[in-house]
């Protein structure tokens, strides 16, 4: 009895450390040899896809050299180059956001689908949106229901869009990434980058008046910008691709998780939100004859 007690104090002591030093996924019953002998990589890898967005892609980090410490064969992630080439031409044949989800459903390129519980697409009605917003990953809370901005964040994000008018009627909103990162931890520039041909087509398929970004790095990401997000957001500029027949008015928001942290920003979010209703108050320019 108490050798029983003993072991779960010691189990208990060890996932108290597990998670002190952020160990909070299991992402297999069975552990994973990685020092086993490794097949060499692709000689001949496909070439990087052609860029299709006027907006700046993330870089794409190189594939490993050969010999490297990468995982066994069954786990291995394709080499970035050739995932993204791949989730470039699933996107591209869509002509649908139904037809784009089967494409994201199918595309297996991107090594967070492995730990996600779901995929978090996107929510709101593509059919009748006027504003998209584009956050940075999916949280907890996203994972487990599918859904973006759905936990204390999205609360938040329902109130900001409230304050204008706004709710998920009337907008998408979606991610840099459809799977949350473990921990989650910042998705990293190739886990980005393997998205981002299908957020660049829903953006595409949405074809909102205004596309906002949600925080510094989201606004990187689309904004093809370096600056920090204290000096994009109050800013205007245009996101432009080859599948958009114009270009789409874009601005920056701060994050909503970074307003509840810092509650005396929230006095910029609601002048940033103040001109994005304005915007959408503008009379439209009548086409010329
Ligand atoms: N934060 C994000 O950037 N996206 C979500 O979906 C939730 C929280």
């Amino acid at each position: 009895m108490e050798s029983r007690n003993a072991r779960a104090e010691a189990t208990i002591a060890l996932l108290r450390w597990y998670e002190s030093v952020g160990v909070d996924e299991c992402l297999s019953a069975l552990p994973i040899d990685r020092t086993r002998a490794i097949p060499p990589e692709d000689p001949n890898p496909p070439p990087a896809p052609p860029r299709v967005a006027a907006a700046s892609r993330p870089d794409t980090r190189p594939d490993p050299p050969p010999g490297s410490a990468t995982p066994p064969p069954a786990a291995r992630p394709r080499p970035t180059g050739e995932a993204v080439k791949a989730a470039c031409d699933l996107a591209r044949e869509t002509r649908t956001v139904a037809e784009l989800r089967a494409a994201l459903d199918a595309f297996d390129g991107c090594a967070l689908k492995r730990t996600a519980t779901n995929t978090v697409f996107y929510d709101g009605t593509p059919e009748a949106a006027r504003v998209m917003l584009v956050g940075e990953a999916p949280g907890a809370e996203e994972d487990r229901r599918g859904l973006p901005f759905v936990g204390p964040s999205g609360m938040l994000l329902d109130r900001m869009l409230a304050s204008i008018g706004l709710d998920r009627a009337g907008v998408v909103i979606s991610n840099t990434v459809f799977w949350r990162p473990p921990g989650n931890r910042s998705p990293n520039t190739t886990e980005i980058a393997t998205c981002l041909p299908f957020l660049e087509r829903l953006i595409e398929l949405v074809a909102p008046e205004i596309l906002v970004a949600l925080g510094g790095p989201a606004a990187k990401t689309l904004l093809a910008r370096s600056e920090g997000i204290t000096r994009l957001r109050g800013h205007w500029s245009t996101y432009a691709t080859a599948g958009l027949s114009h270009p789409v008015a874009a601005t920056a928001l701060y994050h909503p998780a970074y307003l509840l942290r810092s509650p005396g920003a929230k006095r910029e979010a609601w002048r940033d939100l103040l001109a994005i209703r304005r915007r959408l108050n503008e009379p439209k320019e009548e086409p010329r004859p």
